[in-house]
Formats: structure tokens, C-alpha cells, sequence
């Protein structure tokens, strides 16, 4: 995908479609359109209710006058007081959406509006949502319906040498970040029999040392050296042996290290404790969380950011096979605490358990996990929010504050000891199921049991992992959720960092 940038009045950009952002009726058109008699048109049929300006709103304007551009499609921003990084991407994805579904060479794409409803920095949204309309989860179509095109960018005339330097950096920047969210996207679109977890594996191992991040794969008998009870334990039902990889991107000299541990489960199908057919459809999406690791640790390192960062993911499939482990089997997991395994569909724990005790013996300054880890939590919070827990406030504050400044939404939920009392087995340390009340609180509460004290945040992220229907600024399927967050984490890490060490 090839993202470019110039600098010209709008009227004059001679690309067969050129996209312009409208704020809401109070906002209206911004100066790209100004005096034009699409500005006018604008207006009224804002006024008139004809068109609303809301984000993700799409109108297409055929031979507009006074524009070389054969075409204009108007992309709704919203409240122009309200804009965010939100609204951009929205605007974006819709905007590349539409405009992708035929084969377009090139695409002007305005940036007056962004620029003048707020911060540069939203430029880099909407190109995020740019490169994320572009791609569909049609990844099996014998014709594609998805046909992605040439972005230029458009400044507006007065932008000086410095600032177009800036729209660059943040442009391409956009572009990395949109691919890297798009690959975790892609990768949880795969159908589960493509990616069982040592393909997946070896898809991931590729992939970051196409980008200079150093990467290890365990296989299945080193996995058992290693004592990881609990990836073995779920691996046990399925013909297709686990994987663990690590991955490792370190140019932050000496600045402390964070670590990243994502659930790779390539198909959830409940193993004996069996999911009922419905609730098994969405479930190839079970290793969102690793994907979401992975692309954020190549976005990382395409960024060069100044940081230090280690990925630990566990694959596994959960399926029944004759040597799937039983209610009552007692695993003894990588830490050496013992669990007693309730329910085989509480797997996500048992395998992330193991990986966050790995991740924790090598003393990062801070470790978070991202699962797709209880249907509890879209009880709790509904499909689009993200349940964050953590042991360290400095830390929960800092997620809250990236995924804030992307437009990503999480909720802080409790985490309070007495959880921990829902987890008593008579057998062993813990069972794996906590019982029927606050399943996303009692599951993220077995996890901290492998942290070892280490500061820690878990995002379960089973809602905001996967949209069923498709919209006009969304597609159905895998959304790739918290891989800008993670970007934005990292960069202000980074910030951080950079000036301590200084
Ligand atoms: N992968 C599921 C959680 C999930 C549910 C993700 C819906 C996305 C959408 C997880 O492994 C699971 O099955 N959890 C169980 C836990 C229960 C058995 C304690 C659940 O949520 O029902
Ligand atoms: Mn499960
Ligand atoms: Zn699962």
C-alpha cells in the first residue's frame, strides 16, 4: 500500500475520487470546500437534515462543481468540538470502505478538516482507518471485494515546509500502525484448520524476522521440558500439537523491560465441556490475543521505537480428542501450583497461566496480557469494551490513558483478594472455574496467581475482539482491538523512557 502526501487546493487535485471530511450542522464543511458551490450544497442539505455529518457517514457527490476530481465523497467527521482520534479512524475505515469496493487506482484524501478540528496527531487515525477499510475479512473470495488503493494525502496550500514534514511522519506512522491492526485482523479471520498452532507459528516467526525482531518457537517436547502444565494440559485434546513463541525487540538500551503475553487459542471448541454449536462460530478468533501481541511488537520495531519489549504467546487448539483432559484432572502448572480443571472451556487461563509465569521469571518492569478470555465480561460490559485488571494503578492508569488518546475503550474492573476464595478446590491450589458470579473478575484473578507480583494488567478482550455484522465504518469479523493502544503504550513508554535516560 503506497501513502503519499502534497500539498495543493483541493479544486485543482486531479485524482478520479478525492475524499473531504464535514463536520455535524454546527461544523459543517471545512476550508478545502470553502466558496465552493459544494459548499453551499453542504449547508443546506445539513440544514436540511439531508445528510447528517456524523462519523462514518459517507455521501458521494458525481462531477461536483468547480473540482477537477471526477468525483467528492464526503466523509462525515461528527461534532467538530468533539472530534477524536475515534472519529477519525471511524471516518476512515468508512471513506476506504465505500471507496474500495471496486478498483480505484487513486484516492485523494483531504486532511483540512482533521487539521483544523484538533491535533495533527488525529492524521495518523484516519489514515489507521484508511489502511483498515481497505482490507475485508473476504479472505476466501473467489472474486475479491475489496480492492485497495493508492492514498494521497492532501494538505492544504498554506501548510508550511515544517508542519508538511510532521503530516509525513504521522502518515506513515498511520500506515504502519492500520497494517499491523490488519494483520492481527487477518490472522483472526483465518479459518482455524489453516492456522493450527504451528503454521500459526511459523506465520508469526516469518513475519517478525521480516522485521528484525528476534523470535524463538518452542515445539511441543521443548514445551514439555519446560514444565508448561497448562498449554499442555488443553494441547492434550487436539491431534495438532501446541507452539510457544517469544519474540523480542530490545533498542531501548537500558530502559526497563515490558512484556507482552497473548491467548493463542486457534479454535475454542470447549474441549469435553463442549460449547453448544452457536457460541463455537466466532471462536477461530480465540487467539486474538496473540495476534493483537504480535502486530503490536512489528509495529514497534517498523516505528523504531526506542524500547524494550518481549512477546510470549501460547497456541493451542481446545478440542475433544480421546486424550482430552477430563473434569477433575489436576494439571501441575509452570509455576508448580496445582489446578484442578472444572470446566475445559475455562482453557485460556490454564494455557496464559504458564506463559505468565515464563514472562514473569525474567523480571520485566511491567507484563499485560491480552485474552479473549470470558464470555463474563460482554456480560458485564457489553460487546465494545474491554475489561482492564491490574495489581499496579500507575500501570492501569497508563492503558487507560493510550487507549484514550486512540479512541479504544476499556473499564477498569475490581480485582479485590476475596475473589480468590471462588477458586478453592479440595484437591489441588485452585480450580480453574470460579462459579456463576463475576466470571471475568474470578478468571482474571486465577491469572494473577502466575504473576508473581510483577506489576500486571490483563485486558479481556472478548467483546471488542470480533463485530458480527458488518456497518458502514466496520467490518464484521476479527477487529485487531488494542493493537493501537498497545502502539500508543509503547510510544508514550518510549517518551518516558527517553527522557529518563537522558
Ligand atoms: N474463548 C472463551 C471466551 C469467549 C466467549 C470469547 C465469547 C469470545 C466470545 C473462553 O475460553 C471461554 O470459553 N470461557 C468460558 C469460561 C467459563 C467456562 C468459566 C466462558 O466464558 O463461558
Ligand atoms: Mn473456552
Ligand atoms: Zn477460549
Amino acid at each position: 500500500m503506497t501513502i503519499s502526501i502534497i500539498r495543493q487546493p483541493l479544486a485543482t487535485v486531479d485524482a478520479p475520487w478525492v475524499a473531504a471530511g464535514i463536520f455535524d450542522k454546527d461544523g459543517g464543511p471545512a476550508s478545502d470546500l470553502r466558496g465552493s458551490a459544494v459548499e453551499a450544497l453542504v449547508v443546506r442539505l445539513l440544514e436540511e437534515k439531508e445528510i447528517k455529518g456524523s462519523a462514518g457517514e459517507t455521501i458521494a457527490l458525481h462531477e461536483p462543481v468547480g473540482f477537477r476530481t471526477r468525483a467528492l465523497l464526503l466523509a462525515g467527521l461528527g461534532a467538530k468540538a468533539r472530534f477524536d482520534a475515534r472519529a477519525a479512524y471511524t471516518a476512515g475505515v468508512a471513506l476506504a470502505k465505500r471507496l474500495a469496493s471496486k478498483p480505484r487506482e487513486k484516492v485523494g484524501v483531504s486532511l483540512a478538516a482533521v487539521l483544523e478540528a484538533g491535533d495533527p496527531a488525529l492524521v495518523s487515525s484516519l489514515v489507521e482507518g484508511v489502511c483498515v477499510g481497505m482490507q475485508g475479512p473476504g479472505l476466501h473470495k473467489t472474486e475479491p471485494n475489496r480492492h485497495p488503493f493508492e492514498v494521497v494525502l492532501i494538505a492544504p496550500e498554506g501548510t508550511t515546509d515544517e508542519a508538511l514534514a510532521d503530516l509525513e511522519r504521522l502518515a506513515a506512522r498511520g500506515g504502519i500502525v492500520g497494517q499491523a491492526v490488519n494483520l492481527a485482523r487477518m490472522l483472526a479471520n483465518t479459518p482455524p484448520s489453516e492456522k493450527p498452532p504451528v503454521v500459526l507459528a511459523e506465520v508469526i516467526r516469518k513475519a517478525a524476522e521480516e522485521h528484525g525482531v528476534d523470535v524463538q518457537v518452542w515445539n511441543e517436547a521443548r514445551i514439555r521440558e519446560e514444565r508448561f502444565g497448562g498449554l499442555l494440559g488443553v494441547a492434550a485434546g487436539s491431534a495438532e500439537p501446541p507452539a510457544f513463541v517469544t519474540l523480542e525487540y530490545l533498542n531501548g538500551g537500558d530502559a526497563p523491560v515490558v512484556a507482552l503475553v497473548g491467548k493463542g487459542v486457534t479454535f475454542d471448541s470447549g474441549g469435553l465441556s463442549l460449547k453448544p454449536s452457536a457460541s463455537m462460530e466466532d471462536m477461530k478468533s480465540d487467539m486474538t490475543g496473540a495476534a493483537v501481541v504480535v502486530a503490536s511488537i512489528l509495529a514497534a520495531a517498523r516505528l523504531r521505537l526506542p524500547i524494550n519489549v518481549k512477546g510470549y504467546v501460547a497456541l493451542t487448539e481446545n478440542m475433544t480428542g480421546g486424550r482430552a483432559m477430563k473434569l477433575g484432572d489436576v494439571l501441575t502448572m509452570r509455576n508448580g501450583k496445582t489446578v484442578e480443571v472444572l470446566n475445559t472451556d475455562a482453557e485460556g487461563r490454564l494455557i496464559l497461566a504458564d506463559a505468565l509465569s515464563y514472562a514473569a521469571e525474567a523480571g520485566p518492569a511491567r507484563m499485560l496480557d491480552l485474552a479473549t478470555l470470558t464470555g463474563a465480561c460482554l456480560v458485564a460490559l457489553g460487546p465494545k469494551i474491554a475489561g482492564l485488571f491490574s495489581n499496579d494503578d500507575g500501570f492501569a492508569r497508563d492503558l487507560a490513558d493510550s487507549s484514550r488518546k486512540v479512541g479504544e475503550r476499556l473499564w477498569q474492573m475490581p480485582l479485590d483478594d476475596d475473589f480468590k476464595e471462588a477458586l478453592k478446590s479440595s484437591v489441588a491450589d485452585l480450580k480453574n472455574v470460579g462459579g456463576r458470579w463475576g466470571g471475568a473478575i474470578t478468571a482474571a484473578r486465577f491469572l494473577q496467581e502466575f504473576t508473581a507480583d510483577v506489576p500486571w494488567a490483563h485486558l479481556d478482550i472478548a467483546g471488542p475482539s470480533w463485530v458480527d455484522a458488518e456497518g458502514a465504518a466496520r467490518d464484521a469479523g476479527g477487529t485487531g482491538c488494542f493493537v493501537r493502544t498497545l502502539t500508543a503504550y509503547l510510544e508514550a513508554a518510549a517518551a518516558v523512557d527517553g527522557v529518563a535516560r537522558d
